[in-house]
């Protein structure tokens, strides 16, 4: 029995150690964008599939018996080609998901939005704002080359950035007066961020939301319909299951 865990997320990390801790055949496998990723436990492969054929070629060749998707919930490519290479291949695949901050107590005083073009135009009047949405969405972002811009990035960027902007870099997680202070110290006038959802980068919203700051929140992206789960230890149970109703019918315990 292999399970391969696609992953990029904490989440994926904590799957892999608790599977390969029972002594299960776990396969991690990243994308590769990270500098010095903190690896897990087990066998990991990086880089890309090429695709979902590429996927179900891998799928076959490693006589993988299930597959967790585990990606960010802004990592949409290689979910649409897991379930492509699940089908194809007749494999079990669950989405590993952390619930987004649809549910936080302050989200209806929010601007949600569907991209970062969306957030650049309903934060246009801004001129100190604070960018958390990562490292992918900058160019949407260039345009405001004209103002301050603080941005937080785990990795560094892959282009220079605009002269003005203030780059601070750093991994969560964060502390609610850590966050409170960068804003504060910054003057940040708009937070733009996108709903990844999870404690560990959530201090900033009830900081902003406490000093009157507007929070902009990218919205996660449309998903394929694939059983879900949104725990570590929901999944283990599944991946522990031998209840197996054939591909993404495999049902949840
Ligand atoms: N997007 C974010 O905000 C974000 C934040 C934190 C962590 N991450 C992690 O970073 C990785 C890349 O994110 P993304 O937004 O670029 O994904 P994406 O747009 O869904 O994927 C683009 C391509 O990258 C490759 N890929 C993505 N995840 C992979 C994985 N776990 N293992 C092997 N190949 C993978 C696939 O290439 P092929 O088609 O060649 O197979 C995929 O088609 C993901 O694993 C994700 O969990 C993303």
């Amino acid at each position: 029995m292999t399970i391969l865990i696609l992953g990029g997320t904490a989440e994926a990390r904590q799957l892999a150690a608790a599977l390969v801790a029972d002594g299960l055949d776990v396969i991690s496998s990243l994308a590769g964008r990270v500098n010095s990723p903190s690896l897990p436990p087990g066998r990991v492969r990086v880089g890309g599939f090429g695709g979902a054929d590429g996927l179900a070629e891998y799928l076959r060749g490693h006589q993988v018996s299930s597959v967790v998707d585990a990606t960010h919930p802004f990592a949409a490519t290689i979910s649409v080609n897991a379930l492509q290479a699940a089908n194809r291949t007749s494999t079990p695949l669950v989405r590993l998901e952390r619930p987004g901050w649809h549910g936080h107590p302050r989200s209806g005083s929010w601007t949600w939005v569907a991209n970062g073009a969306a957030a650049r135009a309903v934060a246009a009047a801004a001129s100190t704002p604070f960018l958390t949405t990562g490292r992918q969405s900058l160019p949407d972002f260039h345009p405001w080359a004209d103002r301050d811009v603080l941005v937080r990035l785990v990795d560094p960027p892959t282009a220079p950035l605009p002269q003005r902007w203030i780059l601070i870099m750093s991994r969560g997680p964060y502390s609610y007066a850590g966050e409170r202070q960068i804003l504060t110290e910054h003057a940040i006038d708009v937070l733009i961020t996108k709903d990844s959802g999870g404690t560990h980068t959530m201090a900033k919203l009830d900081a902003a939301s406490d000093l009157g700051i507007p929070v902009v929140i990218i919205a996660r992206p449309e998903r394929p319909q694939v059983p879900h789960l949104e725990t570590v230890a929901e999944t283990i149970a599944w991946c522990r299951s031998d209840d197996d109703l054939g591909f993404v019918g495999r049902s949840i315990p």
